[in-house]
């Protein structure tokens, strides 16, 4: 981030000193001179730290600074002052102003304690965005898998993580485009500084424009204070555009200008802010296209998509199924509450052969439900929902039913009609399944091999469960 500085003070002389004392390339310098609207300007400014002259401050003067310090971004507050009034700076120290300082120091004594000031409030800031490091900051390493597509992938990933090159992530909902990206950051050379993600789909236009860029105190009603962006906040880290086919056409060339300029004017500014910043975006739509159709600037698209990383769906990597079973199995159940063993074999073969249309989220929803559901030391087939068991009935691809076991009970006990209507059942069910297996669960061609018409295959797949999004072959 930014580390905002806002210097207060009247004397030309002293006031520059002190901005050419700390001028850093992560600071961002305020200044204000004036007497009674200077102090509204500080009040009004966002600021990480003010360096405020006493006699700019209005009495009484200990109370006044309490105020400042509470203003939204909790500002450290340093105050230069002309004479020695012990009491009043102990006044000051006691409502929270971080030093008193007498405008006589030399320049390297002040440049010393006013950088120490500086530098603490960069590095607290770095810590509250980074927040703690904890098992669930996703690494390279949980993407390592058994699966050819997946290797492929990550030899390629592995040699895009040291650039400072964009990056454009695709994939299918729920592949994991947002945790390889944090994945990509917590392993580059920007570790140190921020990861800020935001959903460009997310915001209606105005609002999504000072999110990213920030605005100017008066940009707009409303806009009562300064406000900086996602660019500024994430200065030295990745910003992280998610759906960015959302991203409204005339916010794509101002995102465009970021990226060719480094810099960024917050809406309703003057001045720019020079940032440096890797842009990471994802889609899970196809780009081209909206590109072909108009909806997204070429220029943006060539810019942003200079390496771009597909990450397979689940269904074409299912080697990597079992292993991360058993990795969400382990981390759910303190979250969850239960205590199981394991799960069966039948229930992980189920899980593998369903095509997983939401892919990695949808899986760890599915085990979520199955440990709440488990009432036995393992998590069964029973724990798993219809279309997951179903999927699994599917790949059996048993050209008929086993009528023997499938009306276990002994038949010959039973009415003919009875026997009748549930085998009649299951041989339908089977059949349906396997066709919709072998036509890609395409309706209208299965329904035209089978001599009905999609309305009724519809109800047929309704009334048997069964789902055209469990047979689709997996997409390249
Ligand atoms: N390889 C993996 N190992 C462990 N967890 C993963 C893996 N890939 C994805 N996940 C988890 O799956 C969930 C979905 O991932 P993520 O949010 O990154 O998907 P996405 O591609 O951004 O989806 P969407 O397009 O819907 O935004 C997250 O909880 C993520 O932690
Ligand atoms: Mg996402």
């Amino acid at each position: 981030m930014l580390t905002r500085v806002t210097v207060a003070v009247r004397k030309a002389g002293l006031r520059e000193e002190l901005c050419r004392l700390l001028s850093r390339p992560d600071v961002l310098m305020e200044t204000v001179k004036d007497g009674a609207r200077g102090w509204r300007r500080v009040a009004e400014q966002t600021a990480d730290v003010i360096i405020i002259e006493l006699s700019l401050i209005p009495p009484p003067r200990p109370e006044s600074v309490r105020l400042l310090g509470e203003l939204p971004d909790r500002p450290t507050v340093v105050v230069i002052s002309a004479g020695e009034d012990a009491e009043e700076r102990a006044r000051l120290l006691a409502a929270g102003c971080e030093a008193v300082l007498h405008e006589d120091l030399p320049p390297d004594a002040l440049r010393e304690v006013l950088g120490a000031v500086v530098e603490r409030r960069a590095e607290e800031a770095g810590r509250v965005l980074l927040g703690p490091r904890d098992m669930e900051t996703p690494h390279l390493a949980d993407f390592v898998s058994e699966s050819p597509a997946m290797q492929t992938f990550m030899e390629v990933t592995r040699r895009i993580v040291p650039s400072a090159s964009s990056l454009l992530l695709l994939g299918e909902t729920g592949v994991g485009k947002e945790r390889l990206a944090r994945a990509v950051h917590a392993e580059s050379p920007r570790r140190g500084g921020p990861f800020v993600a935001i959903n460009c789909g997310a915001l209606p236009e105005s609002l999504l424009e000072s999110e990213l860029f920030g605005h100017e105190k008066g940009a707009f009603t409303g806009a009562a204070r300064t406000r900086r962006g996602l660019f500024e906040l994430a200065h030295t880290g990745t910003v992280f555009l998610d759906e960015i086919g959302e991203m409204p056409y005339h916010l794509q060339v101002k995102l465009l200008r970021v990226l060719q300029d480094r810099e960024v004017r917050p809406v309703g500014g003057e001045r720019t802010i020079p940032v440096d910043v890797r842009i990471m975006a994802a889609s899970n739509r196809d780009l081209d296209e909206e590109v072909e159709a108009g909806n997204f600037r070429r220029d943006l698209f060539y810019r942003l998509s200079v390496v771009t990383l597909t990450i397979p769906p689940l269904r074409e990597r299912r080697e990597d199924i079992p292993v991360l079973v058993e990795s969400y199995l382990d981390y759910l159940q303190p979250r969850v509450g239960c205590d199981v063993d394991g799960i069966t074999p039948e229930a992980v073969a189920a899980l593998v052969d369903y095509s997983w249309p939401g892919n990695v989220r949808e899986l760890i929803n599915v085990i979520e439900r199955a440990l709440l559901l488990c009432d036995g030391r393992q998590v069964t087939l029973d724990d798993l929902p219809q279309g997951i068991r179903a999927a699994r009935d599917n790949r059996a691809e048993a050209p008929a039913p086993d009528f023997e076991e499938g009306l276990a009970g002994g038949w010959t006990e039973r009415p003919w009609k009875d026997v009748r209507e549930e085998a009649l059942a299951e041989l339908e069910r089977a059949y349906f399944a396997a066709l919709l297996e072998k036509t890609g669960g395409r309706v209208g061609d299965a329904a035209g091999r089978a001599g009905i018409s999609p309305r009724s295959l519809y109800e047929k797949m309704r009334r048997h469960e069964l789902r055209k999004e469990d047979f689709r072959p997996p997409r390249d």
